[in-house]
């Protein structure tokens, strides 16, 4: 299986555990994800969830070969992003290497994000063809401005947990080896807290934009779903596979 789930001392872990893909996230994965989430939101005995990956990889976002074969209708992203901003517990994101595509847009989504020192951030929709997701285009530049929200939304630059603690996206850079523990240790803060303050707190955190980000990810969502049929995305997966450079020159 490649999510791997555990609870231990009142935290709930979420692995991913594909590390031959470099944890490129499946539908089934996402199916994983999204019920461990609502399983860890319904049991009393977990006051937080943890999100990590393997060592120098967080994920390299959404499998590109589901990209490529998805039927029409709802992605199972939505499963688990659903899953995720529902959960009205505190979900801390270990991000242990690479975090690409949805593996930074869900960390937008996360109350606490720790990043390793070798890890490399980086949103390239643009470069695959498609557009940001799960209202990353508004949470991005609302957290950085429009200028820095344009460096990693439509030049898809790479940035360094340094400059993602810098934007707002991250709590804290911390060496490789220690990334896990540390925000384990946070995690098991909340077992030492109320946990019906945590809960309403996190809902009135999010309540001022739950709305607008819901309406974005509807938009979002419509736009993305055309975009993936499109011949650029099409042509960008295909170099993706062939290991070669896209060539947008003929759109
Ligand atoms: N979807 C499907 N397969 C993926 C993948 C993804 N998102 N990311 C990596 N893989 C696969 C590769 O195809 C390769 O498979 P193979 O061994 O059968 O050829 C394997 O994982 C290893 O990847 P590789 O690219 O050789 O590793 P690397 O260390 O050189 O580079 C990354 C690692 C993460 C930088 C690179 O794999 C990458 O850029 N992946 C795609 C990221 C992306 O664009 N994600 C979508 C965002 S919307």
């Amino acid at each position: 299986m490649s999510i791997k789930t555990a609870t231990l001392n009142g935290v709930a872990t979420i692995e991913i555990a594909r590390p031959e893909k470099k944890n490129a996230i499946t539908g089934a994965m996402y199916h994983a994800m999204g019920a461990a989430l609502d399983a860890a939101k319904a049991d009393n005995a977990v006051r937080a969830v943890l999100i990590t990956g393997q060592p120098g990889i967080f994920t390299s976002g959404n499998d590109i070969d589901d990209f490529m074969k998805r039927p029409p209708g709802e992605p199972p992203a939505y499963v688990f992003m659903r899953a995720l901003m529902g959960c009205d517990k505190p979900v801390i994101a270990a991000v242990t290497g690479a975090a690409i595509g949805i593996g930074t847009t869900l960390l937008l989504h996360c109350d606490f994000v720790y990043v390793s020192d070798e890890a490399r951030l980086a949103m390239p929709f643009v470069s695959l063809g498609l557009v940001p997701e799960f209202a990353s285009s508004l949470i991005v530049p609302q957290l950085m401005g429009n200028v820095r929200a344009a460096e990693k939304l439509l030049l898809g630059d790479p940035f360094t947990g340094a400059d993602a603690v810098e934007c707002g996206i991250a709590n804290a850079v911390l060496p490789a080896n220690e990334v896990v523990n540390h925000a384990r240790r946070v995690a098991e803060r909340f077992n030492a807290l109320p946990p019906g303050a945590v809960r309403d707190s996190k809902t009135l955190m999010r309540r001022a934009r739950a709305a607008l980000a819901a309406e974005t990810i509807a938009v979002e969502g419509e736009v993305f779903g055309a975009r993936l049929r499109s011949p650029e995305a099409q042509e960008a997966f295909s170099a993706f596979f062939q290991k070669r450079k896209p060539d947008f020159s003929k759109f």
